[in-house]
């Protein structure tokens, strides 16, 4: 697994808005968008293009466009505040659907949503979740979409911990590559990333309200 830890000022001006405790919803989304865009921008750096000719106003130019734009599968629920700014950047990405709740007390995911196409073979796979910590909720979803014949999957997180990111790498699913703006060393007794930024789905759409024993 390659992993690509993105060295940009703007990467890191944004990371650092998300992590002040201080920031509100509002201003914490922001900065989510500006940040996933800017990962999104260095995930799809190598994506394979082709050449068509382009009429300009005074000649013909050669013009490129993705060969296979990717699918873009968010964990919800802070995965969804990387779909805008994915499709802002790739306008002509699908996209699939993962939800997810981390139960507090065991750490493990609960699944309680799968919307992809059945066939991925072949296809490119943007994987995004703001967060990896212990890995849980990430291998849960690399394995569904290795199920469904993924290979090469790209994974885009925002904050990624030492032991997730080991987790994922040993877990023998088909991830081509970690895109990340931060690796935080080490998680705190309930599971949270340290120095990280707290619970990214609270922080995007404040606490979240399912009971997961109903799921
Ligand atoms: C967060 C985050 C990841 C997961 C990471 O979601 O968005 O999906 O935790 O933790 P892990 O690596 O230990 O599995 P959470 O379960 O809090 O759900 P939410 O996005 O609905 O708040
Ligand atoms: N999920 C989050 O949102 N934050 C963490 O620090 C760990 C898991």
């Amino acid at each position: 697994m390659e992993i690509v830890e993105v060295p940009h000022p703007l990467v890191a001006a944004r990371l650092t808005i998300m992590r002040d405790a201080r920031t509100d919803n509002a201003a914490f989304r922001a900065a989510l968008a500006d940040l996933g865009a800017m990962l999104i921008y260095e995930a799809a750096r190598d994506l394979p293009v082709e050449n068509f000719d382009v009429t300009t106003p005074v000649a013909v130019a050669e013009g490129r466009r993705l060969a296979d734009p990717p699918i873009i599968v968010p964990i919800i629920r802070a995965g969804l505040g990387m779909v805008d700014p994915a499709l802002s950047m790739i306008p002509d990405a699908q996209v699939g659907f993962i939800g997810m709740a981390r139960d507090e007390k065991t750490h493990e995911p609960v699944p309680y949503l799968e919307a992809l196409p059945e066939d991925l073979a072949g296809r490119t796979v943007f994987l995004v979740d703001p967060m990896l910590a212990t890995g849980g909720s990430l291998i849960h979803a690399l394995r569904l979409l290795a199920d469904r014949g993924a290979t090469g999957i790209t994974v885009v997180c925002m904050v990624s911990a030492v032991p997730g990111v080991e987790a994922v790498r040993d877990s023998g699913l088909p991830v081509g590559r970690l895109v990340t703006a931060t690796i935080d060393p080490s998680l705190n007794e309930d599971a949270y990333i340290v120095p990280g930024l707290g619970d990214a789905g609270d922080r995007l759409y404040g606490p979240r309200n399912i009971d997961l024993s109903d799921l």
